[in-house]
Formats: structure tokens, sequence, C-alpha cells
């Protein structure tokens, strides 16, 4: 998967994709990011990439020029499954998109700041708006890693058995059971007997009773969405 990252802050994403999964994800060449500074697509003195709104109003507003001319300059160079936009009000990430997305070979994430973009930067070109939660982060950049984070992982390859996705939290709209490491007594706590069975039809529906329990006390959302 190649992803295009568009901000005014390449500095401040950097370094999620110089550790973790998605550093191993890009050193296995599973995946390619690039970034590309909103700032070297001004065509201003200042080069600055926001005006005053019209109609009045608090806030500045990125213009459409830069963005333009930035995103048609990938499209002329390959074709893009999605074109997302990182936005408080763009439909909220879950599991389902995340394992859909990461299917995709080409994308681009556009990282919004101040108010947020010309509207006609959305009409021209995104082709989905993506929000990470109920809450006004100051740009898009963070959001961006999130959505990053939860799509890379995902890919065929990046995780190994071990660390497979498909047991997490969310995979079947459960959240995980609970888990236990050695010793198997820790000040008096005892891992519960069924894990230590070696019962594996056994430890298997307890862990499945276990992640509807838990999903019931904690998010009966979850249960309802079927
Ligand atoms: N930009 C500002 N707030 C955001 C949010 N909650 N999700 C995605 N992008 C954002």
């Amino acid at each position: 998967m190649r992803i295009d990252i568009i901000t005014v802050l390449p500095e401040l994403m950097q370094s999620p994709f110089e550790a973790s999964i998605m550093k191993r994800a890009i050193q296995k060449g599973l995946v390619e990011v690039h970034f590309h500074n909103l700032r070297d697509y001004t065509t201003n003195k200042q080069r600055s990439v926001d005006d005053y709104q019209f109609g009045g109003g608090a806030g500045m507003v990125m213009m459409v020029q830069p963005i333009d001319d930035c995103i048609s300059k990938l499209k002329s160079e390959r074709t893009y499954d999605e074109i997302i936009y990182m936005t408080p009000d763009g439909e909220t990430l879950n599991q389902k998109m995340a394992n859909s997305i990461s299917m995709y070979e080409n994308i681009i994430i556009l990282c919004g700041h101040y108010k947020g973009v010309d509207q006609r930067v959305r009409d021209m070109h995104i082709t989905r708006e993506i929000s990470i939660g109920d809450y006004v982060l100051s740009g898009g950049e963070i959001g961006a890693i999130v959505f990053c984070d939860a799509i890379i992982r995902l890919i065929p390859g990046v995780l190994s058995d071990e660390t497979s996705a498909l047991t997490d939290s969310f995979q079947d709209n459960l959240l995980s059971p609970p888990i236990y490491t050695r010793p198997a007594e820790y000040k008096g706590l005892k891992v519960p007997e069924v894990l230590l069975s070696g019962n594996f039809g056994k430890i298997e529906k307890w862990r499945e009773e276990m992640a509807y329990e838990h999903t019931k006390n904690r998010r009966p959302d979850l249960l309802e969405n079927d």
C-alpha cells in the first residue's frame, strides 16, 4: 500500500513511522509513506496556506490552490482508491472501515488545520471524510497517525502470528477477554483454572463467554449493531 500524506506539519508526523509496527511494515516493503509539505505548493511570498473566511467569522480557512495543486499532481501520477480528508465532521473511524481500507493500493490523506479547508477542495477531490472521534484536535495530523496505525497493522504480512489482528477487540464486534501470563499466582491472585487446564475446547468457550460478558458490561452498543 502507498500512503501519500498532505500536511503543513510533516515534522510532527514522521516519528511514529520510524518506530514500532509501522516502521516494520515499511521495512518489509509492505507500506510506503510519502509526506507532502503543503507549503511547497504555495505561490505567495509568505508561503501561507490559509486565509480569512468569506462572510466573516473567527478562524482561518485553508486555501484551495495549494491543496488542489498537490492532489492534482499526485492524481496525475497514479490512481487512488480513496482521497481521505481527516476532519471532526467525517464518519467516525471504526474497525470495519479500517479492515476495508487496509486492502487498498493507493490512498491520499489530507490533514486539515485551522477552521478546515475551503469547501471546493472537498467538492473537487475528497472521496471520504474520516474523524477519529467526537472531539476536536488542533489539526488532522494526529488523527492521520491514528488512522494509519489502525490500517497498517491489518495489511497481510505486517503482524506475525503471535500478534495476529484476528483476535483483537472489535474484530468480531466483541471486546477481548481477560489475558494472563506467568506467574500462575501473584500476591494471592490466581489465573483462572480453565486457562491452566490444557483443554482447548473449554478455554475457547471460556474466552468467548468472557468476551461477551465484558462487551455487555462495557459496550452494550456493540452487541446491538448487528
Ligand atoms: N481534525 C480535527 N479534529 C479531528 C478529529 N476528531 N478526527 C480527525 N481529524 C480531526
